[in-house]
């Protein structure tokens, strides 16, 4: 399935919005419910993190279509800014099919090639099996356990809390590839890392 992940614009926010609330029809993945967060609240976002430029807002395209976005936004204050907190969400038609790990690879790897990110952090439905499976499967792991963070009708859930440090040895720093399928092209980008200073390259 080719797709291509690029940074968005403003003018994506109603696809955006769109994608979410398709996804949020689902219970139990994500915290707002359809049309809970308003459209304008998703342009906002998109030109927050484009001014702040220590951000990511990307999305997954698939022809004319927005398959998922991916956003890693920094936190607020001096002391915290190292850490950028991860959104990840892969529209209903498209999920299970590899898009969620082809993002999230993205956001590592532009994480990896922006020196001001330290830690990426998020927080799961301890229910979520298929999100735990790919935050795992790229290198996050277990911080702690926020007992009954989320209401629902029938009880309460609780969240798991996960990170991946950027740089630490051993998350595969090196071997994290950006794929980009366009076409029957693939683009392959790579990371290097040279006294302290990261970089990212597409071939
Ligand atoms: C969670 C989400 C981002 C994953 O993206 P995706 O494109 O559907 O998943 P992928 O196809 O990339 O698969 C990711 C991993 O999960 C595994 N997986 C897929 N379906 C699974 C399932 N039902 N149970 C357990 N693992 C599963 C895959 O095997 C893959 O791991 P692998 O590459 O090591 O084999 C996506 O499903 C989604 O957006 N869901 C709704 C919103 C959401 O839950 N967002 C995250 C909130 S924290």
């Amino acid at each position: 399935m080719p797709a291509t992940i690029r940074e968005v614009t403003p003018g994506d926010a109603p696809r955006i919005a769109a994608g979410e609330y398709a996804t949020a029809q689902t219970p139990g993945l994500l915290n707002a419910m359809p049309g809970e967060i308003p459209e304008a609240a998703f342009r906002e976002k998109i030109e927050s993190l484009q001014k702040a430029s220590r951000g990511l807002y990307a999305a997954a395209e698939i022809g004319q279509d927005i398959a998922g976005h991916v956003l890693l936004e920094p936190m607020l204050l001096a002391a915290n800014a190292h850490v950028c907190d991860l959104t990840i969400v892969v529209y209903p038609p498209w999920q299970g099919r590899g898009l969620g790990k082809q993002l999230l690879t993205y956001a590592i790897a532009w994480a990896r090639s922006n020196p001001h990110v330290e830690k990426i952090e998020l927080k799961v439905r301890a229910s979520n099996a298929r999100a735990l499976a790919l935050y795992r499967s790229l290198g996050f792991q277990e911080e702690g356990r926020l007992r009954k963070r989320v209401k629902e009708r029938n009880g309460y859930l609780a969240d798991i809390a996960m990170a991946l440090f950027v740089d630490e040895p051993g998350t595969g720093a090196e071997s994290i590839h950006l794929c980009r399928a366009e076409s029957a092209t693939v683009h392959v980008g790579w990371l290097t890392s040279t006294g302290g200073r990261r970089s990212l390259s597409i071939a």
